[in-house]
């Protein structure tokens, strides 16, 4: 289970996420971005959260560590945002806290090209949980101390919101995914991470789950039934036939070979 700690105060809203996530800080001293339960599609988006990352942690990826935290609306009170006011409202009580990175960038593959093996994994990871949201516009990666850290799995397992709809076998299409241009080596990716995918890891990252975002599942009988079920699916997927696997791209693009010389500070210079 995820380490529980208490919200001490609001420190601002990451405005640039659609689901209004903010920056808290809380009774252990951490400093967190906050995902919100109370946010548009609700619990379901924390669940797959714990879930992706948790599992992303568990392959290898570097991803900020995870908490749950106790949010008392009352800590918005001077916050002058009315959207701000009723989110924290409807989220009183236990909400996501995941570790900020200070001074993170946002990844950019022109200015920091993945190399082969990092893309075919991720590529691989994305595909796996159904991962929408890793598009060369919003890429959901930051770098951080030289490494790329993942972030916001909210819209991955959406077939959760429908559970008649999932489907293990579904394709993935891999069209705007960021680094889908950089993955040359899918087959090594496929090799190496279908074979971690195991019922104790399995077991271990659901477990991670608070009961309470998944109690009263419609046509599940408890919390328990609901982890095996994403459980059977991940399984079923990482074993089962490979239709949804993207196609490993062809060689990295052409045109980037100058731009490799560029550093990130030389690449945000210019930007500005
Ligand atoms: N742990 C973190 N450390 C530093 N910055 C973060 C962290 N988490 C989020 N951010 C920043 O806040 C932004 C919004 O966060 P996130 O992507 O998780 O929210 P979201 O509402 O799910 O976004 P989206 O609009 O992509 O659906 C990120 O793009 C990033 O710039
Ligand atoms: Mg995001």
């Amino acid at each position: 289970m995820l380490e529980e700690i208490a919200a001490t105060r609001y420190v601002t809203p990451l405005r640039e996420g659609g689901s209004l996530p903010g920056v808290m800080e809380a009774d252990d001293l951490g400093t967190y971005a906050v995902k919100f339960r109370g946010a548009g599609q609700g619990r379901r988006v924390l669940v797959a959260e714990v879930l992706c990352a948790e599992l992303a942690r568990r392959l290898g990826f570097r991803t900020p560590e995870l908490k749950v935290i106790d949010v008392d609306p009352q800590l918005g009170a001077r916050e002058p945002d009315e959207e701000i006011q009723d989110l924290l409202k409807a989220s009183a009580g236990r909400n996501l806290a995941v570790d900020f990175l200070p001074g993170a960038l946002g990844f950019e593959p022109l200015a920091w090209p993945p190399d082969p093996a990092l893309a075919s994994r991720l590529l691989w990871f994305d595909a796996l949980i159904h991962n929408v949201d890793r598009s060369w516009r919003n890429p959901n990666l930051l770098l951080w101390h030289g490494d790329v850290w993942l972030i916001d799995h909210g819209a991955a397992l959406w077939f959760h919101h429908n559970w008649r709809t999932a489907d293990p076998q579904r394709g993935f299409d891999s069209g705007d995914h960021v680094l889908a241009p950089f993955a040359t080596e899918m087959a090594a990716a496929d090799a190496e991470l279908s074979e971690l995918i195991t019922p104790d890891l399995l077991d271990a990252v659901t477990g991670e789950v608070p009961g309470e975002w998944l109690e009263d599942e419609p046509g599940f009988a408890d919390a328990q039934a609901v982890r095996r079920a994403y459980a059977e699916h991940l399984l079923a997927r990482a074993h089962g036939p490979r239709a949804w696997l993207p196609e490993p791209a062809a060689g990295p693009p052409q045109d980037r070979r100058e731009q490799k010389t560029g550093s990130i500070g030389t690449f945000w210079k210019g930007a500005r």
